[in-house]
């Protein structure tokens, strides 16, 4: 018997641009167009993944703790959901990725991108996302979006409590990465309408299948 692997597509951006709402509109395509879709997240995932995740979001600690943390997640959840998935087959949809680590450890937090690199290459050296959707949007509007939300009641997270320019430098490394993978990466800019989203969204998953 031969299997295809399936498309690993991974959700990034700044807290506040706006991901979360589009994740479950794109497993319902990939869903609907045929395929099995595996949607999962990180830091999370595994048991041992939510566990760090608790701490890496409400503990304080070094930023090489949190990069290392973050990568110890991904192991386990490379390991237990993400390689089995698309061995079978299945289409997986990443709430974040590595480049999670990059951006914020790396440039919002200043942990050496060749440290984040050699992790990555160890780690993961031989699985990388298909196809990574950067929701982009000013700081301005995650912050007010964030502010929002802490406005209905939400409790803010560690890294959701960070200066407006920590998630200035956040952005700037996010979009430095695209610009230096453009054929892994598509910017959605998420400031349009959810209808013009989502139809950039529809286009970027047909050329996936078509690939
Ligand atoms: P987020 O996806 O924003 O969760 P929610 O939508 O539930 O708020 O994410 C978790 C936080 O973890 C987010 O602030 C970014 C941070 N993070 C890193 O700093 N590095 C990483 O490698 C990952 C995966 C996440």
């Amino acid at each position: 018997m031969t299997s295809t692997r399936g498309r690993f597509i991974t959700f990034e951006g700044i807290d506040g641009a706006g991901k979360s709402t589009h994740i479950a509109w794109v497993v319902d395509r990939i869903v609907a167009a045929g395929h099995r879709a595996v949607a999962t997240r990180e830091p999370g995932g595994t048991p041992l993944g939510e566990a760090l995740r608790e701490l890496l979001l409400h503990q304080p600690m070094s930023h090489d703790s949190e990069a290392l943390l973050m990568f110890a997640a991904r192991r386990e959840h490379l390991a237990q959901v993400i390689r089995p998935a698309l061995a079978r087959g299945d289409w997986v949809v990443c709430d974040r990725f590595s480049d999670a680590t990059f951006a914020y450890q790396g440039g919002g937090h200043g942990v050496p991108a060749a440290r984040i690199r050699e992790l990555e290459a160890w780690i993961h050296g031989d699985c990388q996302p298909d196809l990574t959707l950067l929701f982009d949007v000013p700081t301005e509007v995650s912050r007010s979006r964030l502010l929002r939300s802490q406005a209905n009641g939400r409790t803010l997270d560690k890294f959701e409590n960070e200066a407006e320019a920590f998630f200035a430098r956040v952005r700037a490394a996010y979009l430095e990465r695209a610009q230096g993978d453009p054929g892994r990466f598509r910017v959605v800019d998420s400031t349009r309408g959810l209808d013009e989203v989502r139809a950039a969204l529809a286009a970027h998953l047909a050329a996936l299948e078509a690939a």
